[in-house]
C-alpha cells in the first residue's frame, strides 16, 4: 500500500513542498497572495522579514541551477535565515556518502529547511520521510517530474498580467516530455481554473497520453499558438534525452521557435514566458525574448517573492504546530 505524501501537516498547512499534485487551490491562492505582498518596484529595496530568524536553510543542488538556487538563497536571507549552499558534486557524496547521510550530517548542524534539486525521481519525498519532525524539505526541481515553486511563480506571473486564469488560453511549447516545469505549470494552472491549456511539441517531445489531463495537444505550432493569451516556451532538455539521433536545431527552430511573426498570431496582448535558461535562436529569438510582450525577467523577480512566500508559510506552519 502506498503511503500518503508527507507534504501537509494535520492543519492542512505545508510541512514540506514536494509537488503541486493534489494541492488545494485555496492554498495555492494563499501562497500567490503572500508572494504578491513581497513585490517591490525595481529600484526600491527588496522586502525583508523576520519569519526565518534563527533558522538555517541548506541548498542541496545536484543539478545545475542559476535562478532557483540564487532565489532560494536570497529569499531565505531576506527572511533572516542563515544559508549554506552545498555543491553536491563537490561534497562527500562523490566519496560515496549516501544522500541520507549527507542530510543527517547537515541536520546535526541544526539545518531547519533543505532545498533539494536532484535528477532522481522520488528522492525528495524519500528525504522528507527521513528528516526530523521539525525539519522541512522543499523541492528545487525533481528530475522531469516536478518543480513546484516554478509552477507557482509562473501562475503568479500570469495573474499579475492577465488577472484570473479562468478563461485564458495558455500554450506551452517545446520539450514537454522531459519538462518538470511544464508538469508543475499544468498542476498550478489547472488548479486555478485555466480556460484552455495547449501543448505544442514534436511527437518525440510530447508526454505520454495519460499525462497532462485536460490539455489539448498540437504538433503544429501555428495551430497551437493561434489566439493564445500566454505562450510559454521551453528549452530542449538535452540532459534527459537518451535517443541516439540528436535534434536538428535549424529544423527545430523553423518548426518550434518563437519568432515575432509567429507571436503576431497569438492575441495582441499575449505575454511570452520562459522559465530559463533560454537557448536564444533555438526555441526563441532575441527579438521576442527581449521584446515588449516578454515577461521573462518578471518571472525571475517573482521567483524570489514566491520562494519567500513558501519559506514564510512553512515557518508559520511550524510555529502553529509547536506546543
Ligand atoms: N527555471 C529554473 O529552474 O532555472 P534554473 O535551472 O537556473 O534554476
Amino acid at each position: 500500500m502506498t503511503q500518503p505524501l508527507p507534504q501537509l501537516d494535520a492543519g492542512g498547512r505545508l510541512r514540506h513542498l514536494i509537488t503541486l499534485d493534489g494541492l488545494d487551490p485555496g492554498l495555492i491562492r494563499e501562497l500567490l497572495d503572500r508572494a504578491q505582498a513581497y513585490q517591490r518596484p525595481p529600484g526600491q529595496p527588496p522586502p525583508r522579514g523576520d519569519d526565518l530568524r534563527g533558522w538555517t536553510v541548506a541548498n542541496l543542488f545536484a543539478e545545475p541551477s542559476t535562478r532557483t538556487r540564487a532565489s532560494f538563497e536570497l529569499a531565505a536571507v531576506r527572511l533572516g535565515a542563515d544559508v549554506i549552499n552545498l555543491d553536491v558534486m563537490l561534497s562527500s557524496r562523490v566519496k560515496g556518502e549516501s544522500i541520507i547521510d549527507t542530510i543527517y550530517t547537515l541536520e546535526a548542524m541544526q539545518v531547519d529547511v533543505f532545498v533539494v534539486r536532484d535528477a532522481e525521481p522520488g528522492i525528495i519525498e524519500f528525504i522528507a520521510r527521513h528528516v526530523g519532525g521539525h525539519v522541512s524539505v522543499i523541492s528545487g526541481g525533481e528530475a522531469h517530474v516536478s518543480h513546484p515553486t516554478q509552477g507557482l511563480l509562473d501562475a503568479l506571473t500570469i495573474r499579475q498580467h492577465k488577472g484570473d486564469l479562468r478563461g485564458l488560453t495558455v500554450t506551452i511549447v517545446g520539450d514537454i516530455r522531459h519538462s518538470r516545469v511544464a508538469r508543475s505549470a499544468h498542476r498550478a494552472f489547472t488548479a486555478l481554473g485555466v480556460g484552455e491549456l495547449r501543448l505544442v511539441a514534436p511527437p518525440e517531445m510530447m508526454p505520454e497520453p495519460q499525462e497532462f489531463e485536460g490539455a489539448r495537444r498540437h504538433v503544429s505550432f501555428d495551430e497551437g499558438i493561434r489566439g493564445a493569451d500566454v505562450v510559454m516556451m521551453l528549452r530542449i532538455q538535452k540532459e534527459r534525452i537518451t535517443v541516439a539521433k540528436p535534434t536538428d536545431i535549424e529544423r527545430y527552430h523553423e518548426n518550434y521557435g518563437l519568432t515575432a511573426a509567429r507571436l503576431a498570431t497569438a492575441k495582441p496582448q499575449a505575454i511570452v514566458m520562459h522559465p530559463g535558461p533560454m537557448n536564444r535562436g533555438v526555441e526563441i529569438t532575441s527579438e521576442v525574448a527581449d521584446g515588449p510582450q516578454s515577461v521573462i525577467r518578471r518571472q525571475v523577480a517573482n521567483g524570489v517573492a514566491m520562494r519567500m512566500a513558501v519559506l514564510a508559510h512553512i515557518a508559520d506552519a511550524r510555529r502553529r504546530r509547536a506546543p
